[in-house]
C-alpha cells in the first residue's frame, strides 16, 4: 500500500526535471537517450542532476510516432511498485509505452498484453491462458529437455569445428521449437514454417519495437536511424505474408488449445491471434533476450561460481534419482543465481502506466504527486540495483538469495511484479513467471550436468545480448 500524504512521514516535494520546449525537448530527449548519452547514462545523470530517483523526463519514440512523450520515471526499488497497483495505474495499450503499434501486427485485436485488468477481455483471455498452461505441467521439463539435448548437440559441434560457438542462435531455435510444440503437439519444421519460425517472428516483433531499438551503427549515421526506426510509425505490410504463415501453423497445429477458448468465451479466430502473440512475442520473444543474458552472468561469473554449481546440481540429480520438480526445488544456489541474473538484467526493462487518480508515489527520500492521466515509467534495472536495498547492488552475487536472502525476492520485479507474488487476472504480471524460472533453471542444470566450466565474450544487441562460448569443458565427473 503507498501512504497518504498524511499517512507519510516524508515530505512531498514537486517532481523535478524537464520536458523541455513541445517537440524539441522530445527530440533531444531521444537523441541522448539513444545516441548521446546512452541508456543507462540517460538516467543516472538525471537523477544526479536533480538528486531525485523520481523526475520527469520524456521517453522514445516521441513525434510523430506518440502522441505525448511526456512521463514520471520513477527508478528505485520504492516508487517503482506503483506500477504493479492496478487500482491506481491503468495498463490500457501501454506495454510499449507511449505509442501502440498497428494493430494489425495482431489481426485487429488488442491482444491481452495490451488490455487493462479493468477490461472483461483481459479476464476471458488470462485465465483461458492461465488454464491453458496449467493443463501443460507435466509436459514442461521433458519437452524442455528434449529441446535443450538438441541445442547442446548443436553447439558441441560447432564448437568442434570452429573452437567458439555462438549461444544465441541455437538457444533462438531451441526456445521457438519448444513454445511452438508446446501449445500445439507438433514439430514447426512439420509445418508450413519449416526453420523459419525464429526469422519470421524476429521480423515481426523487430517492426513493432523498433521506435525503442537502436542498431548501434556508427555515431555519424545518428540522424539516419532516427529517422528511420523513431520518426513515424513501422508498417506492417513488410511482414503480412510471414504474419499470415505464422498464424496459420498455429491456427492448424494447435486445434486443442484452441478449442479450449470456446468455453472461455473467446472467439476462435481472436484466440489464436492471442495464442500467436504469447507464443511469439511473449515467451519466445522473452526467452530470446533472456536465455543469453542468463549465460552471460553465469559465463562471466567464473570457475569457481561454476564449480559450486556443477557440486550443487550434480549432488541432487543423484540423490532425487533424476531431474524432477523436486530436485530443482532443492537446488538453492542454482535458484538463487537464475534470480539474481532476473535481477541485474531484467529481459523486459521497461514499464508503463497512466495514473487513474491523483496518486503519491514514495521514493527512499521523497512523496511526490502524480496527476490523474500522468504517464508513469519505470525503467526496472534501476529498481532492481537499488544500492539502498541490495549490497553491491551492480555487482553479480550468485549466491545473494541463498537462505536469508530469499527474504529480498520482493524487490526482484522481473515479471511485473513482485517475485513473491502470483499473476491472476486482476494484475499485469506475466503467467509465465514460474515456467521462465523453471526453464531456467533448468537450462542450468543440463549445462552443468554436461560442462565443468566456460567462458563467453559478449556485446550489446538492441534487445539483451549476444553471447559467444569461447570455451566450454566436458564434465569429468556426473
Ligand atoms: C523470459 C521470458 C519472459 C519474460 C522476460 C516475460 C516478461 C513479461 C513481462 C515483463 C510482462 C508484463 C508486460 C507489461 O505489461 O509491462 C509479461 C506479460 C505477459 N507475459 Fe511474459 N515473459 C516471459 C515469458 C512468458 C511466457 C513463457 C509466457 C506464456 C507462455 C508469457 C506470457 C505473458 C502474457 C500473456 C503477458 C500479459 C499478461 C497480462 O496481460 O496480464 N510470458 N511478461
Amino acid at each position: 500500500m503507498f501512504p497518504t500524504p498524511s499517512q507519510s512521514k516524508l515530505p512531498v516535494k514537486p517532481i523535478p526535471g524537464d520536458y523541455g520546449l513541445p517537440f524539441f525537448g522530445a527530440i533531444k530527449d531521444r537523441l541522448d537517450y539513444f545516441y548521446n548519452q546512452g541508456r543507462d547514462e540517460f538516467f543516472s545523470t538525471r537523477v544526479k542532476k536533480y538528486q531525485s530517483t523520481v523526475i520527469k523526463t520524456n521517453m522514445p519514440p516521441g513525434p510523430f510516432i506518440a502522441q505525448n512523450p511526456r512521463v514520471i520515471a520513477v527508478l528505485d526499488a520504492i516508487s517503482f511498485p506503483i506500477l504493479f497497483d492496478t487500482a491506481k495505474v491503468e495498463k490500457f495499450n501501454v506495454l510499449d509505452g507511449t505509442y501502440l503499434p498497428s494493430l494489425s501486427f495482431t489481426g485487429g485485436y488488442r491482444v491481452c498484453a495490451y488490455l487493462d485488468p479493468s477490461e472483461p477481455n483481459h479476464t476471458s483471455l488470462k485465465s483461458y491462458f492461465i488454464s491453458v498452461l496449467a493443463s501443460k505441467h507435466k509436459d514442461l521439463v521433458p519437452l524442455f529437455k528434449t529441446c535443450l539435448s538438441q541445442m547442446f548437440i548443436n553447439i558441441d559441434d560447432e564448437m568442434g569445428s570452429k573452437k567458439k560457438a555462438n549461444f544465441n542462435d541455437p538457444s533462438d531455435a531451441m526456445s521457438f521449437n519448444f513454445v511452438f510444440r508446446l501449445f500445439s503437439d507438433k514439430d514447426p519444421s512439420e509445418t508450413k514454417l519449416g526453420s523459419d519460425g525464429p526469422a519470421i517472428v524476429d521480423k515481426w516483433v523487430g517492426l513493432q519495437l523498433a521506435p525503442l531499438a537502436t542498431l548501434g551503427l556508427p555515431k555519424f549515421l545518428k540522424y539516419f536511424e532516427d529517422l528511420l526506426l523513431h520518426t513515424f510509425p513501422t508498417p506492417f505490410f513488410p511482414v503480412k505474408s510471414d504474419y499470415k504463415k505464422l498464424y496459420e501453423a498455429f491456427y492448424e497445429s494447435s486445434s486443442s488449445v484452441l478449442d479450449k477458448a470456446e468455453s472461455f468465451g473467446i472467439k476462435r479466430d481472436e484466440a489464436c491471434h492471442n495464442l500467436v502473440f504469447i507464443a511469439g512475442f511473449n515467451a519466445y520473444g522473452g526467452m530470446k533476450a533472456w536465455f543469453p543474458t542468463l549465460i552471460k552472468w553465469v559465463g562471466t561469473a567464473g570457475e569457481e561460481l561454476h564449480s559450486q554449481l556443477a557440486n550443487e546440481i550434480r549432488s541432487v540429480v543423484k540423490e532425487e534419482g533424476g531431474v524432477t520438480f523436486q530436485a530443482l526445488e532443492k537446488m538453492s544456489l542454482t535458484k538463487s543465481v537464475v534470480y539474481e541474473a532476473l535481477r541485474m538484467e531484467p529481459g523486459v526493462p521497461f514499464q508503463y502506466g497512466k495514473a487513474k487518480e491523483d496518486i503519491v508515489v514514495t521514493s527512499h527520500e521523497a512523496a511526490y504527486e502524480i496527476k490523474k492521466g500522468e504517464m508513469i515509467f519505470g525503467y526496472q534495472p534501476f529498481a532492481t540495483k537499488d544500492p539502498k536495498v541490495f549490497d553491491n547492488a551492480e555487482e553479480f552475487v550468485g549466491h545473494r538469495f541463498v537462505g536469508e536472502g530469499e527474504k529480498l525476492l520482493k524487490y526482484v520485479y522481473w515479471s511485473n511484479g513482485r517475485e513473491t507474488e502470483d499473476p491472476t487476472v486482476h494484475n499485469k504480471q506475466c503467467p509465465g513467471k514460474e515456467i521462465v524460472v523453471l526453464l531456467s533453471r533448468l537450462l542450468l542444470v543440463e549445462l552443468f550436468l554436461r560442462y565443468d566450466t566456460f567462458t563467453v565474450e559478449t556485446d550489446a544487441l538492441p534487445f539483451g545480448s549476444s553471447v559467444t562460448l569461447t570455451s566450454l569443458i566436458k564434465a569429468t565427473s556426473i
